[in-house]
């Protein structure tokens, strides 16, 4: 019998199988099983299809979904949204509109409605439009939620997880990402309150497209507070479509670390390191939005949390291990973490006191345990496939592929760290995946899209069967 490997088809097929896949909520091996079974039961009845039915072509391939839900919310910037719907027609999208009660003070919904081609929507309670397309449908069919114009109140509102009317209902309820266009007063939107709300949502995962600083409708008011343009806020939600990912990795646990570890010498000092955290965390951001359940062990960083993704605070390396071993078991493990190799032995109860004349203090250091290897040698619970990198000045692809055999990984990803790269605490890297096959060299790209061909090359690969 023949085998089939996934890997090696093209590239369309593959991911036209991991949508199908994805929708269908099965791996993508048993799609194509199911896609065989129902091909053969269907092949006597193939051979009878009379000619009529032969000339139907074949369903078109799933094309990316552009479904956007616009919110209208009760500002005077609600004149701008009708141009807002005329500029997200034109770029070919389907939209639905609704309005808040207190939109349909600005504008109409009959002005609305004429912009969009259909009906808009405006009140929760009313029976005909729960009767035909209610919230949930509302929520669940749109790829992205646009607030435009995102109100202080609105945004009060949906950063308490509100939904006493349609809007906020339909806004609680949704899985899209929500991209808000903030137009208020200068004073609200500088008012602690209105920023706690904006950063509670950003933290949530929302998008924000201005406020741009300019005159106010209010006579001599001018600040931060007017609604992005138009055009700005079409160009944002283009974007946002373009950066939606097919959940290719729904139904799989992924473990991420990142950053450095502090390893203390006493109470306010640690050895640390340069590792600013920026690439494991685009990693576990990008999992999270492949559909990937993700656990992040991070290190200290100055950066947020991603959204969607669960993420643990350490210090240390022993912290660390602790952690990781505690998010076992996963299906994919990625060690982007740039940990300690050692910790002091004799780190101080106290905090060291200088002594003047006295002698400087002598480190003891010792190796912490290698996470990685602990991870990728175990019997039980061993992850499916365990990704190390190799951040290296010299030597790159000869040290990474000694890595891979030292550490017992399936992959490492190695970079050059040298100082002129900048790779360290920079936004942009250059790496080589090193595998059993052999090394691939990937350009010079944003730490994000080095993320993102990351978590397609394992959708990739977790998608053959093991
Ligand atoms: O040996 P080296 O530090 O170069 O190995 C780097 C890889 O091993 C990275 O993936 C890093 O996250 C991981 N590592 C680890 N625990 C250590 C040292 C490195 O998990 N103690």
């Amino acid at each position: 019998m023949a085998s089939l490997t996934v890997r090696r088809l093209d590239e369309g097929l593959k991911k036209a199988l991991r949508l199908r896949a994805a929708r269908s909520g099965r791996s993508v091996e048993d799609e194509v099983r199911t896609i065989l079974r129902s091909a053969v039961a269907e092949s006597p009845r193939d051979a009878r299809t009379s000619a009529r039915e032969q000339r139907t072509p074949p369903s078109p391939p799933p094309t990316p979904s552009r479904r956007v839900l616009l919110v209208i919310g009760g500002g005077i910037a609600a004149y701008k949204s009708l141009d807002l719907i005329r500029r997200l027609k034109e770029r070919g999208l389907a939209l639905r509109c609704i309005l808040t009660r207190a939109a349909t003070h600005f504008v109409t919904p009959l002005a609305a409605g004429a912009l969009v081609g259909e009906r808009v929507f405006t009140d929760l309670f009313d029976p005909a439009h729960e009767f035909d397309v209610g919230h949930i449908r509302l929520a669940r069919e749109t790829d992205l939620a646009v607030v435009a114009p995102a109100t202080a109140d609105l945004l009060a509102k949906l950063a308490g997880g509100h939904a006493d009317d349609l809007a906020t209902a339909v806004l609680l309820a949704t899985e899209a990402k929500i991209l808000l266009a903030p137009a208020m007063n200068p004073r609200m939107w500088a008012h602690r309150a209105t920023q706690r709300n904006l950063a509670r949502l950003l933290a949530d995962g929302a998008a924000l497209v201005g406020p741009n600083e300019g005159e106010m409708a209010e006579a001599g008011e001018r600040g931060p507070g007017r609604m992005a343009e138009p055009v700005e806020i079409a160009d944002a939600v283009m974007r946002l479509l373009a950066e939606r990912v097919a959940p290719v990795l729904a139904n799989t646990r992924v473990l991420v670390t990142s950053g450095p570890t502090h390893e203390p010498i006493d109470p306010v000092r640690y050895i640390a390191n340069r590792s600013s955290g920026k690439q494991g965390h685009a990693i576990a951001h990008a999992a999270a939005r492949a559909g990937a359940d993700v656990i992040l062990v991070s290190g200290p960083v100055n950066l947020p949390d991603p959204p969607g993704v669960t993420t643990v605070h350490v210090e240390t390396a022993r912290d660390m291990l602790r952690a990781v071993e505690r998010a076992l078991p996963v299906d994919v493990a990625i060690f982007a973490a740039a940990v300690a190799d050692w910790r002091v032995d004799n780190a101080g109860r106290q905090k060291m006191k200088k002594i003047p004349g006295g002698e400087a203090p002598t480190l003891a250091l010792k190796e912490n345990p290698d996470i990685l290897a602990s991870v990728a040698r175990r019997t039980a619970q061993r992850p499916r496939l365990v990704i190390g990198f190799a951040a290296e000045t010299e030597n790159i692809t000869a040290n990474a592929r000694a890595k891979l055999a030292r550490k017992g990984c399936d992959w490492i990803v190695a970079n050059d760290v040298s100082p002129h790269t900048g790779v360290m605490g920079g936004d942009r890297n250059r790496v080589s995946l090193v595998t059993a096959d052999g090394v691939e060299a990937w350009p010079l790209q944003s730490k994000e899209e080095v993320a993102a061909k990351l978590i397609a090359r394992i959708a990739d690969t977790l998608a053959v069967p093991a």
